[in-house]
């Protein structure tokens, strides 16, 4: 059975209240996940310092996506920061994702970037309307074939496109939009985290639901027995 890998989504209102759940569960977990909220946030910078200082995987979901100048120079702001994963849209473009890639190389940054498929939030009649596609799984597929000729490392996906991509070996896959139980928010495509997990998802991104319980840290451990039972899984 491969190791149970989770990302936790750092989604809090403050860093100071992300702040303290890194102390209480860097033990605990692969890494944090830092997005749009948080980085944008005062004391990102604090945030960064204490998720390395505890030697967690920093994984900073900016979700670029621009034109190829203006994204490989992101890349150059960012090196300092030298996240270990960090998101880029597949739609971008072929030379989009080859410029952030330079910048990589060239700043010798040991960021692994991950390709934004169609996010978890959306789902068919979304995916219709946007990219005139209603089978996500096709156009997830789509979005691998181009990461895999870019060269990115790995892309986001939803559980329930796990399957479909599963020779696309070379990539990493992580699946963000995970649950324990029912959810009712923007996610609308959800998976149990102990299925994506079984599925082929290298990591899970858990957010709310864990964030959001009165004990974090029990739940986590759900989370971890539920994964090790397979009487449980759906398949
Ligand atoms: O709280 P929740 O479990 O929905 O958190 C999921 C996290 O993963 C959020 O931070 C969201 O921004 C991120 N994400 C996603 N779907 C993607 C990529 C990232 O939900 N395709």
């Amino acid at each position: 059975m491969k190791k149970f890998r989770a990302f936790i989504a750092l989604d809090s209102k403050t860093n100071h209240e992300n702040l303290k759940v890194v102390k209480k569960l860097h033990p605990y977990v692969y890494g944090f996940k830092v997005g749009y909220r948080s980085f944008y946030n005062i004391n990102s910078d604090r945030l960064i310092k204490e998720i390395k200082k505890n030697k967690s995987k920093l994984f900073l979901d900016l979700k670029l996506h621009d034109i190829p100048n203006t994204v490989g120079s992101a890349l150059e702001s960012l090196s300092k920061i030298n996240p270990d994963y960090l998101t880029i849209h597949i739609s971008g473009g072929s030379t989009m994702m080859k410029y952030a890639l330079s910048t990589i190389k060239q700043k010798k940054m040991k960021t692994k970037l991950l390709g934004v498929t169609l996010l978890t939030s959306l789902d068919s009649k979304d995916s219709r309307d946007i990219y005139n596609e209603h089978d996500t799984a096709k156009l997830v597929k789509k979005f691998a074939s181009l990461a895999k000729k870019s060269e990115i490392n790995g892309i986001i996906c939803a559980g329930s496109d796990l399957s479909e991509i599963k020779r696309f070996k070379s990539l990493l896959k992580i699946t963000p939009g995970v649950k324990m139980f029912n959810r009712k928010d923007d996610q609308k495509r959800v998976t149990y985290v102990h299925d994506a997990l079984n599925l082929g998802a290298n990591f899970v991104v858990i957010g709310r639901e864990l964030i959001n319980s009165k004990d974090p840290k029990s739940m986590l451990q759900k989370y971890y027995e539920k994964y090790q039972n397979q009487n449980l899984w759906t398949n």
